[in-house]
């Protein structure tokens, strides 16, 4: 074990709470595509087009369109092997918050996945799922998958793609199936009558006022925030690590590639999530 990875260890050891701040980093091992750096999703695509109210007011078919697309990637990926370790973790203990910038689920079906694995039910035989319940073991005062997911709900601080919301009424709902964007009429609508949108905060929009006061509150008492994934360069979201750190708790970065904290970091660790993940938090 380096000593990084060990000196990182200590200090979640000693932390009585724990913020885990996650960005889109953590998802790539998945096949989720990161936002910005080489491949990033705002190289390929214009945020103004397509994830504003204004690109949804001109051309909501088109939004739709992009949404559905990444939807179905979602939909497609499995949790990775840090996704898992932080879920078998936060279900084994107590004090740690998660508060995610990503609007995929893969998070609480990394904690189904840990779950099942502990509960020897709904594995698959062979591929991600053995590989993954092999490094998942046991997890104790856990009686089903959907429970697992429900204890580790993260704070989502950027919405979710998997549910969506009304433009006239207001309600929000799960929103699992395929989108049709082939003209407006057949686009989701609501019970109302009114369009649905997808449920994430778009640029020039604000956060949910809850999450995010949320998301300060547990990071200005943690002793620990780890940082998983992110360039840390949109706001407000990426000043929950700032807020940890003006209290006086630590900071752990874990990304392969340059972010915005690492000269506020007190623990570096260069690498990619699902190898480094599991090694920081597994038990032993
Ligand atoms: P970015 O695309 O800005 O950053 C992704 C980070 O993940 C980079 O630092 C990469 O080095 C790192 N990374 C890549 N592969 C990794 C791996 N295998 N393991 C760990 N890290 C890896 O994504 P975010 O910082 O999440 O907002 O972006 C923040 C916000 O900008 C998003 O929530 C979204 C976007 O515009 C909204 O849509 C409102």
């Amino acid at each position: 074990m380096t000593g990084e990875l060990s000196a990182a260890r200590d200090l979640l050891a000693q932390a009585a709470r724990v913020v885990v701040f996650t960005g889109a980093g953590v998802s790539a091992e998945s096949g989720m595509p990161t936002f910005r750096g080489a491949g990033g999703l705002w190289k390929s695509f214009r945020a103004e087009d397509l994830a504003t109210p204004g690109a949804f007011a001109r051309d909501p078919r088109l939004v739709w369109e992009w949404y559905g697309w990444r939807r179905g990637i979602v939909a497609s990926c499995r949790p990775n092997l840090a996704h898992v370790a932080l879920g078998r973790w936060m279900l084994l203990r107590e004090g740690i918050t998660l508060v995610t910038q990503n609007v995929d689920d893969l998070h609480e079906r990394g904690a189904e996945e840990a779950a099942r694995a502990s509960l020897h039910e709904g594995r698959l035989p062979g591929g991600a799922d053995s590989q993954v319940a092999a490094r998942a073991p046991y997890v104790p005062d856990v009686a089903t998958a959907g429970e697992a997911a429900a204890r580790v709900a993260p704070i989502r601080l950027h919405g979710s793609i998997c549910h969506a919301r009304c433009m006239r009424c207001e309600a929000r709902a799960p929103f699992p199936g395929p989108v049709d964007a082939t003209s407006v009429a057949t686009l989701p609508h609501c019970a109302c009558g009114g369009l649905l949108r997808p449920d994430v905060v778009w640029f020039g929009e604000s956060l949910p006022e809850g999450a995010l006061q949320a998301a300060f509150a547990a990071a200005a008492t943690a002793e620990v925030c780890l940082v998983v994934g992110t360039t840390g360069a949109v706001y407000p979201a990426a000043a929950v690590v700032h807020e940890t750190r003006g209290a006086g708790g630590k900071v752990i970065v874990v990304d392969p590639g340059e972010t915005a904290y690492d000269d506020v970091a007190d623990v570096r660790l260069w690498g990619a999530a699902g190898e480094v993940v599991p090694a920081l938090v597994a038990e032993g």
